[in-house]
């Protein structure tokens, strides 16, 4: 049995559109390893498809957050995303505690997790390792992110090859309860983008570019400028040899790093790329065509993004927008789960 969409705009229109459902952290500004990975998709997509993204602020504190620093970066976010092309006309973006109904179906399905599958996750072993203290939170995240997920019955769920294992315990808690409940859920696909699926970082090209490295020459940000965008990949870290080519030779990570950043952000494909290089005289070449690319891809979103962080009420005002049409999907979903597992109507 398919399971109906629920539309926001007319529901002939929305019929017609495959809807997508992505989340992200407002855990610092976006790195172009966001920006390849994940934000580029978004806003390439939102024309063919009904777009509904979601700025997780309840997954943020599953580790300490400052208050202060929760709501500004929360409102640089979703000004980056904005900046980067991101049209509140076409466009569901909103703030994940916004919409009450995903904290609701997270406990809603958390009563139906065997912690197992939980303490499975790697990324979960690998925060938890770095952490004294483990919290509930940061084991239960996944099931918020399925709640995330399955409230929308979305056709496509783009992420970053380190959310796969995610997305897969989400089919995993969509099938529990649509065999337990009735069909309830669409089973939800991870979208991975091939080319800048994983941007490593430019200081060390066996670390995947995160927000939580510190380092000075690790990533680009969308908040840079040119002088420091042109500082942090000139100084990447390469190898001694000269040779422009895409490889898997962990000693060659960061030329194939600058390789696939040059192949994400021109769209060339893999061939187009090292063709490009040809007569390149080594990495130096490399690295300066690689700033270019980036820096002009990147002054149009800087410039959108200094405007919207002046006026921090339209963008509110946005933000209130979005969250009223994820609500109108969300609400009725979350209604729907309860009435099967036999709750009471209010
Ligand atoms: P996060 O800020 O970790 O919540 O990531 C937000 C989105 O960007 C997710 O879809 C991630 O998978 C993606 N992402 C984060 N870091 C990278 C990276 N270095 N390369 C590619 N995609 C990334
Ligand atoms: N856990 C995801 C990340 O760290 C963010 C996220 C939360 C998400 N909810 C989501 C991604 C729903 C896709 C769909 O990148």
């Amino acid at each position: 049995m398919s399971v109906p969409n629920h539309a926001t705009a007319s529901p002939e229109e929305a019929a017609s559109k495959r809807r997508v459902l992505s989340g992200i952290q407002p855990s610092g500004d976006l790195h172009l390893g966001n920006y390849l990975g994940a934000v580029k998709q978004w806003v390439a997509g939102q024309d063919q498809r009904e777009n509904f993204i979601c700025i997780v602020d309840l997954h943020a504190i599953t580790v300490p957050q400052d208050p202060v620093a929760l709501r500004d970066n929360t409102r640089r976010l979703a000004a980056q995303l904005f900046a980067a092309g991101i049209d509140p006309d076409k466009t569901a973006l909103f703030v994940q505690s916004h919409v009450r109904a995903h904290t609701e179906a997270t406990w809603l399905l958390m009563c139906s997790t065997p912690i197992g599958w939980l303490e499975r996750m790697t990324q979960f072993k690998s925060k938890a390792a770095a952490q004294e203290k483990v919290q509930a939170g940061l084991l239960t995240y996944p099931v918020l992110m399925a709640a995330d997920i399955l409230l929308y019955n979305p056709d496509e769920v783009p992420v970053g090859e380190d959310q796969k294992q995610h997305i897969e315990l989400a089919r995993d808690l969509a099938q529990r309860f649509n065999h337990r409940f009735g069909e309830t859920f669409r089973l939800p696909e991870p979208v991975i983008p091939k080319a800048g699926a994983r941007v490593m970082g430019f200081d060390d090209p066996s670390k995947k570019m995160s927000k939580s490295a510190e380092a000075q020459g690790h990533a680009v940000l969308l908040s840079d400028n040119a002088t420091k965008i042109t500082r942090v990949i000139k100084r990447a870290v390469t190898d001694s040899g000269r040779e422009i080519d895409f490889s898997d030779d962990p000693e060659r990570a960061g030329v194939n790093n600058l390789l696939g950043v040059y192949q994400a952000v021109t769209g060339h494909s893999p061939d187009a790329c090292v063709a490009d290089f040809a007569n390149a005289r080594g990495y130096g070449d490399l690295k300066v065509r690689v700033a270019e690319v980036v820096t002009e891809a990147l002054a149009p979103i800087t410039q959108r993004f200094d405007e919207l962080m002046e006026d921090p009420t339209s963008l509110d005002q946005l933000l209130s927008k979005g969250a009223e049409r994820a609500r109108a999907v969300a609400e009725p979903k979350v209604q729907e789960m309860k009435a099967k597992m036999g709750f009471l109507p209010a």
